[in-house]
């Protein structure tokens, strides 16, 4: 098979390392694409947000039999159900589905009808009356902007003068866009054991009959160590899940997987693909945080590697339904993601600096934001690269990788040094 996958990050140059391995895959592709996807892949330079292009390619491209839309954005304005009406095979959700992630306020009206356990929460598209709200639940209070916002249109407001700003920010000075037309308020969620409470990803492929939860990971959101410094697109990932249990998987299935797939069936939306569960350990048992449409970044970069069984037979047997047949198989120990960043993300940073890579062993080096330029490996972006090391434990695992980030460099490299620390007592 010829296998295109679309987007430009790690999250994509981990898919691609995956499904190189896949017997069944003879060429890969990616749309754009980095320095890294460039060296297993064939890097294609297509504007993957302007439909009419992507089109015109797999027009041209009879020999490309799959298409893998990694990113939310493509999945939300519908390339799926653009490339599936060409007759093209696709891995991702159509355009109605995709919305469960695209629309922060669809997502919290459906948990609300089917009693999938979140957080209690309002949803408004006028200003006066979510601050009239606002005031009367008072801080602490979660404020997100309904539409796609880059990760970043979620404010945990520990007071209400902050949430009062927030709340302008959001809806009158459109801060995140359109994004901020209408506003989900809701009340701020407590862990079990720690605040803010735990949080765990689990992704799980479906084929709208079928639904299988891969193994968990956790994420690092904030810019700086103890997480500190402001919300980033990831930081760093680790897996296992710490306090992950053998009886939370069939509490979470129970209550929240298997009732969402068949919720997104009842309202006409079958979701296939993979779809991504941000969950919090709370006092009141595991509740959704977030829906995502897709695979996690940098979550699919330490999940992956440990998979067993071929990702693309994964892959076909969700785009037939048919992934009931399918028995999909796990690597015992850990795996950890450390992301080195260029200084200055998530604000402003600077391009074009030249990255040397030392002597590195034991781990897999994960490009995101990287370009060649005259023969030279350079940063092109606010995350750059990914070190992803396996090991009999998440301690293992740790040592390999910043062992390894000691040989890599570039000015004003940044990185946390805590990656896969936390929720250590359970
Ligand atoms: P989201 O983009 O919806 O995942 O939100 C970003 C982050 O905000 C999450 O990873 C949580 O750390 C935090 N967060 C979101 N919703 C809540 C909530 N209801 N209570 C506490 N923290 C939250
Ligand atoms: N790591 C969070 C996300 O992919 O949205």
């Amino acid at each position: 098979m010829q296998v295109l996958v679309i987007g430009n990050g790690g999250r994509e140059h981990a898919l691609l390392l995956a499904l190189k391995k896949s017997k069944k895959v003879e060429k890969l592709y990616c749309m754009k694409g980095n320095a890294g996807t460039a060296q297993i892949a064939e890097n294609v330079d297509v504007n993957y947000m302007n439909i009419g292009a992507v089109k015109k390619f797999a027009a041209e491209h009879p020999e490309i039999d799959y298409y893998v839309v990694a990113p939310d954005d493509p999945l939300a304005i519908g390339l799926v159900d653009e490339l599936e009406a060409m007759g093209k095979r696709c891995f991702g959700p159509r355009k109605n589905a995709a919305i469960i992630e695209a629309s922060k306020a669809f997502s919290k009206a459906l948990m609300k009808k089917y009693n999938i356990p979140t957080a209690e929460a309002e949803i408004f598209d006028d200003y006066d009356k979510a601050l009239e709200y606002v005031r009367r639940k008072g801080a602490p209070i979660v404020l997100k902007a309904d539409g796609l916002a880059l990760g970043k249109g979620v404010l945990v407001c520990e007071d209400l003068k902050r949430a009062e700003e927030g709340l302008k920010e959001i809806m009158l000075d459109k801060s995140f866009g359109a994004a901020g037309n209408v506003i989900v308020i809701e009340e701020c969620l407590k862990g079990l054991k720690y605040t803010p409470g735990e949080e765990v990803s689990v992704l799980a492929f479906t084929d709208g009959k079928t639904i299988v939860p891969m193994i968990t990971s956790c994420d690092h959101k904030r810019a700086n160590d103890r997480d500190k410094g402001l919300n980033t697109g990831g930081m760093g990932t680790f897996s296992p899940c710490p306090f992950w249990t053998k009886e939370l998987e069939k509490e979470v299935l129970e209550t929240i997987m298997i009732p969402t797939m068949n919720a997104m069936n009842a309202e006409g939306r079958t979701f296939k693909g993979c779809l991504y569960f941000g969950l919090m350990r709370t006092d009141k048992g595991m509740k959704v945080v977030e829906y995502n449409s897709r695979f996690g970044d940098p979550e699919t970069q330490v999940v992956l590697p440990m998979l067993k069984t071929d990702l693309m037979e994964i892959f076909e047997a969700i785009t037939d339904e048919r992934l009931s047949d399918i028995n999909v198989e796990w690597e015992d120990g850990a795996c950890v993601c450390v992301v080195l960043a260029s200084g200055g993300y998530p604000l402003s940073y600077a391009k074009g600096k030249e990255i040397t890579i030392g002597e590195v062993e034991n781990v897999q080096i994960i490009h995101a934001g990287t370009a060649v330029k005259d023969g030279k490996l350079i940063t092109n972006g606010g995350r750059v690269l990914g070190v992803v090391a396996k090991g009999k434990t998440v301690d293992d695992a740790r040592r390999k990788a910043y062992k390894a980030v000691d040989n890599i460099s570039w000015e004003n490299m940044f990185y946390r040094k805590d990656i896969g620390i936390k929720y250590r007592e359970g």
